[in-house]
């Protein structure tokens, strides 16, 4: 059942090109140069009339939310609030009939995801599910929705369900943004053509699993781990250091790589590895200032960069290369990365990879 993989987490690692390829097929229409969802066209004034769009959701699926606001704010000039679910339902909020919300759940059965549906379908607001489980009790209570289609995900730590959750939330931002007119018809075109492209990138990524499971013997013993990342990246940092502590029971931390001189560059001495994610197109030189910082501390770098980067590489300790795209839709390429040095940190540390201590898959309780 687990195809020929020592785990289920690796199993779904390896499922993503397809996964995020079975999420878009039907829905990308590259040769028309359009999206079609269902669930949004047949309430399109609904999100066209929005005044705001909330986000809430937890953990993995909080993260793809956190992606989702800079792809939506950016391209489709919605504003956008992402909430944790068990805050917002609890926090009396201000919702209205003017707002949409979007929840985003793999198990589509979270406690408190399902109480903000009911909180805010109760104030009059129009709610609209990405869930990954059909029939779902999250995909029944939302007025509309759209499917990610990864399949069962078995795993605790959430793979490919992330993954697939950012191609529908793109997906949306991109539908939107063509209807509002905030992006041009050649610009969508573009974004249509490179989303096509994004399981073979994948593919790229997942070649380098040798030399990510190299760099996992290194570091396998490490107490602490920090992950960095700007823009787009920066949930996918928070991303990176949740699979890790999830997993290997390594504390990590996530945080916006210009938020270190704030507090966490304290923490940088020989001892510590820093996970930064510094492509190309996503404000590369304040990264690479940010890497000089750890540097000149000692700190140990381990830097995501796009084929054929010298700079950094010069600087880093390690580096993983992944393939160039375009930045709104990089973090479906840097998470990979970070998910399998997690994964081999949590094998080589002899961790139960599938089932993490005191995790459970779907969290039914509040
Ligand atoms: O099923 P959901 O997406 O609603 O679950 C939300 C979180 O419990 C989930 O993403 C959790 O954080 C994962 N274990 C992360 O790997």
């Amino acid at each position: 059942e687990k195809g020929g993989y020592d785990h289920f987490m690796l199993k779904e690692i390896y499922e993503q090109p397809e996964a995020i390829r079975d999420t878009y097929r039907g829905r990308l229409r590259v040769d028309e140069g359009i999206i079609k969802m269902a669930g949004m066209e047949d309430n399109l004034e609904k999100f066209l009339q929005a005044e705001r769009i909330l986000i809430a959701a937890c953990g993995t699926s909080w993260h793809a939310g956190l992606v989702a606001e800079y792809i939506f704010e950016n391209l489709a000039r919605i504003p956008v609030e992402v909430e944790y679910a068990s805050e917002f339902r609890y926090r009396n909020p201000i919702i209205t009939e003017k707002d949409v919300l979007i929840v985003i759940s793999q198990s589509g059965e979270t406690a408190d995801t399902l109480a903000a549906i009911k909180l805010a379908k109760e104030k009059g607001a129009f709610v609209f599910g990405v869930c990954n489980v059909v029939g779902s009790s999250i995909a029944r209570e939302a007025h509309a929705g759209a499917y990610t289609h990864a399949g069962p995900e078995i795993g605790v730590a959430s793979t490919k369900a992330f993954t697939t959750q950012i191609t529908v939330l793109t997906l949306m931002a991109l539908k939107l943004a063509s209807a509002q007119g905030t992006i041009s018809r050649p610009e969508l075109q573009r974004y249509l053509t490179e989303m096509e492209a994004i399981p073979a990138k994948v593919e790229e990524c997942l070649v380098n699993n040798d030399r990510v499971r190299n760099i996992a013997a290194l570091y396998q013993d490490a107490p602490n781990c920090l992950y960095l990342g700007r823009g787009y990246n920066f949930p996918v940092a928070l991303e990176g250091a949740l699979k890790l502590k999830e997993i290997s029971y390594i504390h990590a931390e996530g945080y916006p790589a210009a938020e270190m001189k704030h507090g966490p560059i304290a923490l940088i001495d020989e001892q510590m590895p820093v996970v930064i994610i510094a492509t190309k197109n996503g404000h590369y030189d304040k990264v690479v200032s940010n890497i000089q910082e750890i540097k000149s501390r000692k700190g140990k770098i381990i830097a995501i960069v796009m084929e054929g980067d010298t700079t950094v590489r010069e600087l880093a300790d390690h580096v993983i290369e992944i393939p160039e795209t375009t930045e709104v839709l990089s973090p479906l390429i840097t998470t990979i990365p970070l998910q399998l040095l997690s994964y081999h940190i949590a094998v080589m540390r002899g961790c139960n990879v599938d089932q993490p201590r005191n995790l459970a898959k779907s969290v039914t309780v509040e």
